[in-house]
């Protein structure tokens, strides 16, 4: 028996444009995505008789094969051929779930680096990444963390110059994303306007945090139901009411996160915010 904790970091996407629907239904991206110091706590038991087992506390978190940490744990032992051994996957929950800050999808990355370590099966990272495509398409990119320019359907991460150091806050508003829905309606009415990659990555690779602040952009924005475009928009200009430098929200929402150069100014919006929602959280790049 082996046992391996690690800490599995949520994302958020600087930029997020989808370029148009492929033969297998899924969509090409582009993305500039970025880990973040919000992360859930997983403890990993290699066992030796097969099966898996999860547990998590939190409500709302399946605990079974529909959880992407059991999907990426019962895909690594296939691909290692160890059909043999089996998995206690315990997750300390602390990224929102269904919140587009990638909690499922690091949970999955965090599970496949830990049994990889354990069980010396000794796949390179891009390996890693490879057999992460086929548990979720946010997956590589958390295998990978930092700062990202992830294209195809997510499998085509490319490391790139870090984000500064600054402050970012999240907040998610409490109603919950259809996923697929919002993919359908950008394909029934492609967006008008989409994100800047070249200025965003010239942003980074220059390192000023303001350009980086005004390319921020989400093409899921624009095709939010009214009403939740209204909160997702009243939450971003609060944000930048308190001082974030540029606001914006995560994958396909409905996370909205905002950058500070200011820790006393994202503190004071992290207060100002809690007393309208109870997902808030002040983060760093990782
Ligand atoms: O791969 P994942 O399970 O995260 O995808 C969830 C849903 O998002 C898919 O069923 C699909 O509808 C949509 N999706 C897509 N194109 C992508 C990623 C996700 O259409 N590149």
């Amino acid at each position: 028996m082996r046992r391996m904790t690690q800490a599995a970091y949520a994302k958020i996407n600087l930029t997020l444009d989808v370029l148009g629907l492929r033969g297998d239904g899924y969509h090409n991206l582009e993305s500039v995505m970025q880990t973040v110091s919000l992360s859930d706590r997983l403890v990993i038991t290699m066992e030796d008789q097969p099966g898996i087992r999860l547990k998590c506390e939190t409500k709302g978190v399946p605990e079974d094969e529909t959880n992407l940490a059991w999907k990426a744990g019962e895909t690594f032992l296939h691909h290692a051929r160890l059909t043999k051994k089996g998995l206690a996957i315990e997750i300390e929950k602390h990224i929102p779930v269904f919140a587009g800050i990638g909690g499922g999808s690091s949970d999955a990355a965090a599970t496949l680096r830990c049994i990889n370590n354990m069980s010396n099966a000794g796949f390179t990272t891009q390996e890693l990444m490879e057999i992460g495509a086929g548990v979720g398409s946010d997956v590589p990119f958390c295998v990978q963390g930092g700062t990202a320019l992830v294209r195809g359907r997510g499998e085509r991460v490319n490391p790139i110059w870090a984000l500064p150091d600054c402050w970012i806050v999240l907040c998610k508003p409490r109603f919950n994303i259809a996923t697929p829905e919002l993919y359908r309606k950008l394909d029934q009415s492609p967006p008008q306007r989409h994100p800047d990659t070249r200025a965003m990555l010239e942003a980074l690779q220059s390192g000023d945090l303001l350009e980086v602040a005004k390319n921020l952009h989400n093409v899921f924005e624009d095709v939010l139901p009214q009403e939740q475009w209204e909160e997702v928009i009243a939450i971003r200009r609060l944000m930048v009411g308190e001082g974030a430098l540029g606001s914006c929200m995560s994958g396909s929402g409905p996370t909205v996160f905002g950058l500070f150069d200011r820790e006393d100014l994202a503190w004071k919006t992290v207060k100002g915010l809690r007393q309208f929602y109870s997902a808030v959280f002040l983060t760093q790049p990782v």
